[in-house]
């Protein structure tokens, strides 16, 4: 089956699928995205992903290219043309087409772009033996909490875990605190039960699984604190993960090359995977 793309109102073939040179998300990142999970058909946290993205937009003065209602449909017209049930949706609006020129121009459209995809296999034995993250300098600029497409910091973190044979890099602010991976969020868990995680200022993506967590924990009355640590601290932590739209929970057993307790995924970890397995399939 082929697969399709909605680009700028029109369903195309994903092999041809293409946008104007002059875009100014090819020509300046000037635009931002979502990753949204889809779970048999239901998208997972749509709301909260709508939200940040109506949030990116104003940000950064892009005009929304349609209101929540049509774009809901649009969505699930993609995700219906290219029969995907299990995976995920991609979205991606920018400024629009324009002749380059840094300041905004006077009038353009936002231009829309969608894709969607099939759950990657594998996350059976990533959940099951943990994952290792290495550590790398946060070179990025300080509006982290906008889910911009300018990524190029975070591909070279990417980069340098996949280099090292790791999962994730986690990113170091100047003061030597972690900030995030370069895409998805850190935690730790420390000997008090204290869930840890960096607070969502403009520093960090505050990522719709995290706060899906947060409540979780809340939940399960674990006490959940927003504070920085540093990669030290989190290699003597009792456990450690990361969370995603795309890696849900993933527990992370060896940080910068210092295994994490006895490095296997800690269970408190697991048990919130498992409280957000089971929140992911009553939203489905
Ligand atoms: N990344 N931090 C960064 C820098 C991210 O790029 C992401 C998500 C997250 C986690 O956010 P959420 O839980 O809303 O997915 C945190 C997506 C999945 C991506 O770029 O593909």
């Amino acid at each position: 089956m082929s697969r399709i793309a909605y680009v700028n109102g029109r369903y195309v073939p994903h092999r041809g699928a293409s946008v104007h040179i002059e875009d100014r998300g090819y020509q300046f990142a000037d635009g931002v995205y979502e990753v949204i999970a889809v779970v048999d058909g239901a998208l997972i946290d749509e709301p909260r992903h709508l939200e940040r993205l109506a949030y990116s937009l104003g940000e950064l003065k892009i005009k929304p290219p349609m209101a929540d209602g049509p774009l809901r449909i649009v969505m699930r017209e993609v995700l219906r043309r290219n029969r995907v049930r299990n995976g995920m949706i991609y979205l991606q609006v920018t400024r629009g087409r324009a002749p380059r020129d840094h300041g905004f121009p006077k009038s353009s459209e936002p231009a829309l772009v969608m894709t969607a995809r099939g759950a990657k296999p594998g996350r059976a034995k990533l959940l099951a033996n943990g994952v290792s993250v290495v550590s790398a300098p946060d070179i990025r600029w300080e509006r982290c909490d906008i889910k911009s497409i300018s990524l190029l910091p975070n591909v070279l973190a990417k980069q340098a875990a996949a280099e090292a044979g790791a999962y994730e890099c986690w990113q170091i602010d100047v003061d030597g605190y972690v900030t995030e991976g370069s895409a998805s969020n850190a935690w730790i868990i420390t000997d008090k039960d204290e869930i840890v995680t960096r607070a969502p200022t403009h520093d960090i993506l505050n990522g719709i699984t995290r706060r899906a967590v947060i409540d979780l924990a809340g939940q399960e009355g674990l006490t959940h604190v927003e504070r920085p640590f540093t990669l030290e601290e989190a290699q003597g932590a009792r456990e450690a993960f990361l969370t995603s739209t795309t890696s849900h929970v993933l527990p992370v057993v060896k940080i910068a090359g210092k295994t994490v307790a006895d490095g296997k995924p800690g269970p408190l970890t697991l048990r919130l995977e498992g409280n957000y397995a089971d929140f992911i399939k009553s939203a489905a």
